[in-house]
């Protein structure tokens, strides 16, 4: 890795904005001179792109160490294609829609295999590899659910669970803040976009100098 080169990650459940939040930092940091790639998770390579297919249409429920396994195989392996080299370019930037935080969230938390045992999974090479900064878009389950009602696409394999689930997740992300308040910066994702693009800037001026 350059000493110019910084990796940053958007977390949060379905409709809190990673997408939207994304499109403003790729602007932001491009007009600043920076080489940016964004990729997403699952997914990413060629490999991996399978993985995500192979996840989220599975027509039969996965179980909990299989599909946190597949994440972790793709995660891999985009690392090891996409992540690393390209962080050896000076003035670049990664960004991941989703990252280690998303599967502490589903796998770790709402699929009760617990957070140390997946953060244990992630202390070995190439995993150990940690963002500089990790946005999280904290919004709750009904903002959430009310704007895929608005986008109104077929739900997905994660989608489709219970409310419980969706409320373990947000619990899931909220832990992980609390456990990595250095990295992770807790955004109130019900604010505009504007408003929530106005708290990344300010910090990414701090982090990007
Ligand atoms: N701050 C906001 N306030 C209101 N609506 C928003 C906000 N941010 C995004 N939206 C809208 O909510 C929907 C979901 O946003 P977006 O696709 O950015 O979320 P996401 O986190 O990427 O979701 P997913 O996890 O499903 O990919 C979109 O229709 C988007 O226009
Ligand atoms: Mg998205």
């Amino acid at each position: 890795m350059t000493p110019e080169s910084f990796f940053i990650s958007l977390e949060g459940i379905e409709g809190s904005g990673k997408t939207t939040q994304i499109k403003h930092i790729e602007k932001l940091l491009i007009d600043k001179g920076y080489r940016v790639l964004t990729l997403r998770e699952p997914g990413g390579t060629e490999f991996g792109e399978k993985l995500r297919e192979a996840i989220l249409k599975s027509s039969t429920p996965l179980h909990p160490l299989a599909e946190c396994h597949l994440f972790l195989a793709s995660r891999a392996q985009l690392l090891k294609e996409k992540i690393l080299p390209f962080l050896l370019v000076p003035k670049s930037v990664i960004i991941l829609d989703r990252y280690i935080d998303s599967t502490m969230a589903y796998q770790g938390k709402a699929r009760r295999l617990g957070l140390e045992t997946v953060l244990e999974l992630h202390r070995h090479d190439p995993l150990n590899l940690l963002p500089h900064r990790t946005y999280f878009l904290d919004i709750n389950l009904e903002t959430s659910l009310e704007r895929q009602k608005l986008r109104g696409q077929q739900k997905d394999y994660f989608e489709s669970e219970e409310t419980e689930f969706h409320l373990n997740l947000i619990d899931g992300y909220r832990e992980m803040a609390q456990i990595f308040p250095e990295r992770i910066l807790t955004i109130d994702a019900s604010k505009t976009p504007e408003d929530i693009s106005k708290v990344i800037d300010i910090d990414l001026g701090k982090i990007l100098k």
